[in-house]
């Protein structure tokens, strides 16, 4: 059985991951890095002595990882991730618009109309919500539109741009020098953000790239790994 666990994860985290695995029947257990997997998955050749930068945003956290001859160099980890961006914008619809709306529906117009840059070359068209009306307590609908959804992300997508930028700062020069050349990979749920591939091109001066499938690249790694166990053993613990 290969597993895949966040790069953060403490020892006793990792042994409780494993037990439960034998538990549950596995005669052989692999665990396998998230980046790692994931950059398996992007089909990034991990061996090579060449640095990649690969950001992970997912629901819960976002993960920074430089991997090169098989092992995560540097990484960094913060919890700012999609739900954040759900959470700003209940907060935002309700401050904004008086209208209480669920995480559900939250998430939703993150996907319709979500964006990172408040202006976009092929925008989204405006989208309907309906929530309550905090005054009357009555069903409402209001349209919101991408704009306003980019200006309310703003904040929790500059925290994942401070951790990038100090994720580049503590790669060793050489990895740097490579990050140059290949930019960086995005990957989970939340490089399908609108225009956050740009927004992260224009702050670090990289080129970025959205990984094809960006949702799956993390199970799809962790399926080339175990069908190819023999080859990919060194990269698992
Ligand atoms: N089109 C989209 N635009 C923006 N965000 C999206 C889109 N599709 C999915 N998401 C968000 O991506 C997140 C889920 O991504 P992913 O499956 O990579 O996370 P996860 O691996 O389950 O979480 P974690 O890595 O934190 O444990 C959710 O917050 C979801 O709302
Ligand atoms: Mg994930």
């Amino acid at each position: 059985m290969v597993i895949c666990i966040p790069s953060g994860i403490t020892e006793v985290e990792k042994r409780a991951v494993r037990d439960s695995a034998e538990i549950a029947g596995a005669k052989e257990v692999y665990l396998i890095h998230e980046p790692m997997a994931a950059a398996v998955g992007i089909g990034i050749d991990v061996e090579e002595p060449v640095g990649n930068m690969i950001i992970d945003i997912g629901g819960g956290t976002t993960e920074i990882a430089v991997i090169a001859l098989s092992g995560i160099v540097c990484d960094q980890s913060i919890r700012v991730a999609g739900d954040n961006f759900d959470s700003d914008i209940v907060q935002y619809i309700r401050r904004q618009h008086n209208i209480m709306i669920g995480e559900r529906t939250a998430e939703k117009i993150k996907i319709e109309v979500g964006a990172a840059l408040p202006e976009l070359s092929d925008p989204p068209a405006d989208f309907a919500v309906q929530g309550r009306d905090l005054m009357t307590g009555i069903p409402k609908q209001i349209t919101v539109s991408y704009t306003e959804i980019a200006h309310c992300l703003d904040k929790s997508i500059s925290k994942i741009e401070e951790a990038i930028l100090k994720a580049l700062e503590i790669t060793p020069p050489e990895l740097s020098a490579d990050i140059y050349q290949t930019g960086i990979y995005l990957t989970g749920g939340g490089a399908l953000l609108r225009g956050l591939d740009k927004r992260i091109q224009a702050k670090t001066k990289l080129p970025v790239h959205v990984a094809e499938d960006p949702l799956r690249a993390v199970v799809r790694g962790t399926g080339i790994a175990l069908k190819n166990i023999g080859r990919f053993k060194f990269l698992m613990q």
